[in-house]
């Protein structure tokens, strides 16, 4: 028999929370009754969020502000997070950038700031995290965001797909590595979802755009349902769940001129 999981008064720590999927998964998380530890750099927004949410759900919460493509940090986040003997069941390593144009249209800084927060930091936090869990031995969940350019390779998304992959190929091994243990392991690898990440890309989307996007609060609810189901991997979306198996069956060539034209006739880039 399956006992049933509780969630009230568990601590989950949430990067990337101060907008956007992952604002919307800390709502998701305090309306079940986990307490909540908000990373971001805007602090004044994380804690805003934690005592509306504080207030609604009569949870407990800590906002840390942290800049994560500042190598680091995560060592700092997870010491702050894990003060006083806190447990922590759950981790969502969500905050991730990049930005959309010709590979020479942007600074190297901006490329090395991004494979830092999408890989670096991610892989770190959930190094950190695993041992934590693994001390404490209770029932644990790590989800990790990529995208659906963790399959699909977009021309003039190089730098962004290529970290996306690395988050795909990390999780998807580590979940095979710990499925036996205490710790499951989820690839959330959202499609076109609306938040702050479109205007920070450098992206103008286009009419046509807007008919395969998705809200943030309804890719935060698949994914942190899925979360809990101990899923390896999840795609929000029909289409979305679609699209990444195109791979399998084209050749890469066609697949990266076919994302080129389907990406050209949704969106612009800033020039
Ligand atoms: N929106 C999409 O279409 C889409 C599609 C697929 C995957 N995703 C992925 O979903 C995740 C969340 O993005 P979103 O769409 O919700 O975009 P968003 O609204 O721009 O949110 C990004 C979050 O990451 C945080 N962040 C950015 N740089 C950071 C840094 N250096 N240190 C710490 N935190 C940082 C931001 O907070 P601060 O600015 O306050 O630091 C913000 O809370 C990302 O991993 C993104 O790649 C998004």
């Amino acid at each position: 028999m399956q006992t049933e999981l509780v969630k009230k008064g568990m601590w989950a720590v949430i990067t990337g929370a101060s907008s956007g999927i992952g604002e919307s998964m800390a709502r998701e998380l305090g309306r079940e009754g986990v307490n909540l530890i908000l990373v971001a750099r805007r602090l004044d927004r994380l804690q805003i969020l934690g005592a509306e949410l504080k207030d609604k759900y009569q949870i407990e919460y800590q906002a840390i502000d942290a800049d994560l493509s500042v190598p680091q940090e995560t060592k700092r986040v997870f010491e702050r997070a894990t003060a006083n003997g806190r447990m922590i069941q759950v981790l969502i390593n969500n905050a991730g950038v990049g930005v959309y144009g010709p590979f020479m249209h942007y600074d190297v800084e901006q490329y090395s700031k991004t494979i830092q927060l999408n890989v670096t930091a991610l892989t770190e936090l959930t190094y950190y995290f695993v041992g934590h869990m693994q001390g404490h031995g209770k029932t644990s969940y790590i989800s990790n965001v990529g995208s659906i350019a963790s399959f699909l390779s977009v021309p003039y998304f190089s730098v962004y797909c290529a970290t996306k992959h690395f988050v795909k190929e990390f999780t998807q091994t580590l979940n095979f590595e710990l499925r036996k243990s205490n710790i499951s392991v989820t690839l959330i690898a959202p499609g076109g979802t609306y938040s702050e990440f479109t205007e920070h890309s450098g992206q103008i989307l286009k009419k046509s755009a807007h008919a395969s996007m998705m809200s943030s609060e309804l890719v935060a609810r698949i994914g942190m349902d899925g979360m809990f189901k101990r899923r390896r991997y999840i795609v929000p979306g029909f289409l979305n769940s679609l699209m990444v198996h195109f791979p399998r069956f084209l050749p890469a060539k066609w697949m990266l001129a076919l994302n080129d034209l389907a990406m050209r006739g949704a969106v612009d880039y800033k020039k």
